[in-house]
């Protein structure tokens, strides 16, 4: 990983320059850096903040010789990767919102877009898209996102270097993706995950796509990373992707 990196001091969205560069012959690996995105991208089309130098914005172009179904394991343990590099280099404790929230304090420091292209049963890329909100201020949240998120600065009163960071994420992902390569057991990232995961068992409702929110109790993660819930009308569910958020009642 990051043998070849391209950086930008300016950019539209670092996921789609990695989705060009893929147009084209491309080394597993890739790694392309913003210090801000025009129109950095969500989840769910939503807009992603990239104040100038302040976050992490970043896209990994990977060409892994897996499946479909094996992708959403790939971004729980890129999540599991991110959370215990920042938690070792900034010396925090975090948790992690299914499927690859980063949270500290409850607030949301860190997400994860993952894109891929390809057939079922091969996968021309992956691009795990990652911003890390590191040296924001309160400014830089708007009234919406002011209670759901926050940054390393906020919460440490310090200013971190981003580059060191970049760094550090950089080779524990190697690792964990050099392991899970070659065929290492899921079920320790998997139980590695859920112990940074603070939901199970606990009321929840969760919304897919534009569907009507449903609600339920978390029972487990499963091997292939979808979340199983038992249905407020008992049924048992399993999810591949969705949003999550504690139910209230
Ligand atoms: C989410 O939580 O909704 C995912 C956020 C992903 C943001 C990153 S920043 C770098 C990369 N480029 C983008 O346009 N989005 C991802």
């Amino acid at each position: 990983i990051g043998k070849t990196i391209h950086y930008f001091e300016e950019i539209s969205s670092t996921n789609d320059y990695a989705k060009k560069l893929a147009q084209n012959a491309f080394e597993d690996g890739e790694v392309i850096i913003a210090g801000t995105q025009k129109s950095g991208r969500g989840r769910f089309s939503r807009e992603w903040i990239s104040p100038p130098n302040k976050g992490i914005y970043i896209s990994l172009l990977l060409k892994p010789q897996i499946s479909f179904e094996n992708i959403t394991q790939l971004t729980l343990f890129t999540a599991l990767a991110i959370c215990n590099a920042l938690e070792e280099y900034v010396g925090i404790n975090l948790e992690i919102k299914w499927p690859n929230d980063i949270l500290l304090n409850s607030k949301k420091i860190c997400g994860i877009l993952t894109e891929i292209s390809g057939e079922v049963d091969k996968i021309n890329h992956v691009i795990i898209g990652f911003g890390i909100n590191v040296n924001f201020d309160k400014v830089d949240f708007d009234d919406t996102l002011k209670n759901k998120a926050t940054s390393l600065k906020i919460e440490t009163s310090k200013t971190q270097d981003r580059k060191k960071i970049i760094q550090h994420i950089l080779t524990v992902f190697d690792k964990y993706y050099e392991d899970y390569l070659n065929g290492e057991n899921f079920e320790n990232i998997l139980k590695q995950y859920k112990s940074k995961m603070t939901i199970i068992e606990k009321n929840i409702v969760i919304s897919i796509h534009n569907n009507t929110p449903a609600s339920g109790t978390v029972i487990d993660i499963t091997n292939s990373g979808a979340l199983k819930i038992k249905m407020s009308d008992g049924s048992v569910k399993e999810f591949l992707s969705g949003e999550i958020s504690l139910n209230p009642i």
